[in-house]
């Protein structure tokens, strides 16, 4: 076991709740005010035991904070002119503020065509090309969601990215390549940023005074991989076979936490770290959203 006692554990579990609470206390003064509550809606087309799970949770999110919520479930033979045509009647609800369709979809229907369809409005996962770009305009509109909670974790432990060097290592749409952008607009951090062509990859996180890893390869980053007194942040989150668990499965980051955890100043665990905020986020780019909407 690592002895913790000399390093930061980023609890993703007590931000996230207590950023709930903040949202909860908004809604009642909305209800307080006789103000529309925010309403975030979502699509699941059929019944993968990981989405489920991710949209479960979503759920009794919306409930805990006093958000209307609509889930609206689709087998997954649904085509996808039917599931474009459902988009567009939620893009013209004027009840519903925010939507998001689980990923992933069925190989057949187009994740591209079904992102866009999306008016970036009610985009509250960030995902659609608008969104995306809007990172670096002068006024952002909606961030995504999962970078949005690591921004948010590095911001409430006080971790000043400030001219400092962050290595992202894994540069996919929806979590490393809009995390670069933000830690090097809002961050005004220097970035680099890795990918599965990176040559030796460990030259680059030596160097790093914050590391984001967002792969899903459980271990990838091992302790003589970082410097001395590194931020970890590890967004990874694999299920991986454990007999010993109710479930049959534990949740795996990218990041060796034995061996990385005893030279960072902060680390975040997985499960605990950065999950928890995803979903946070999610609402608070719902109530974003609903107050644009409304005023
Ligand atoms: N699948 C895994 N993570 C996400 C997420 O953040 N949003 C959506 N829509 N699908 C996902």
């Amino acid at each position: 076991m690592v002895d913790t006692s000399k390093i930061t554990l980023i609890d993703g579990r007590k931000v996230a709740s207590d950023i709930k609470k903040e949202i909860a206390d908004r809604v009642s003064e909305l209800k307080k005010q006789g103000k529309k509550l925010p309403h975030l809606a979502i699509i699941l087309v059929g019944d993968d035991g990981a989405s489920t799970t991710y949209v479960d949770g979503k759920v009794k999110a919306c409930k805990e904070v006093g958000f209307h919520y609509s889930l609206l479930r689709f087998a997954d033979t649904i085509s996808e002119e039917r599931l474009l045509k459902h988009i567009d009647q939620i893009n013209n609800d004027e009840d519903i503020d925010g939507f998001i369709v689980q990923l992933p979809l069925p190989s057949r229907i187009s994740v591209e065509k079904v992102t866009e369809r999306i008016n970036p409005e009610k985009d509250v996962d960030g995902f659609t090309n608008e969104n995306f770009g809007s990172i670096t305009s002068a006024d952002p509109h909606i961030f995504p969601a999962t970078p949005f909670g690591v921004m948010e974790l590095l911001r409430r432990y006080n971790v000043d990215t400030t001219g400092k060097h962050c290595v992202v290592v894994g540069a996919s749409r929806l979590v490393g390549a809009p995390l670069s952008m933000m830690l090097a607009e809002q961050g005004r951090a220097t970035v680099t940023i890795c990918h599965k062509y990176t040559e030796n990859l460990a030259s680059h996180t030596k160097k790093a005074d914050i590391l984001i890893v967002a792969v899903g390869k459980p271990g990838l980053i091992t302790g003589d991989m970082v410097k001395e007194g590194v931020v970890v942040i590890d967004v990874g989150t694999t299920r991986v076979e454990d007999g010993s668990k109710p479930r049959g499965f534990s949740l795996k980051g990218d990041v060796d936490f034995d061996t990385v955890a005893p030279k960072c100043a902060m680390i975040t665990p997985v499960p605990g770290g950065v999950g928890p905020m995803t979903i946070v986020s999610l609402l608070m780019n719902t109530l974003k959203a609903s107050e644009q909407r409304t005023v």
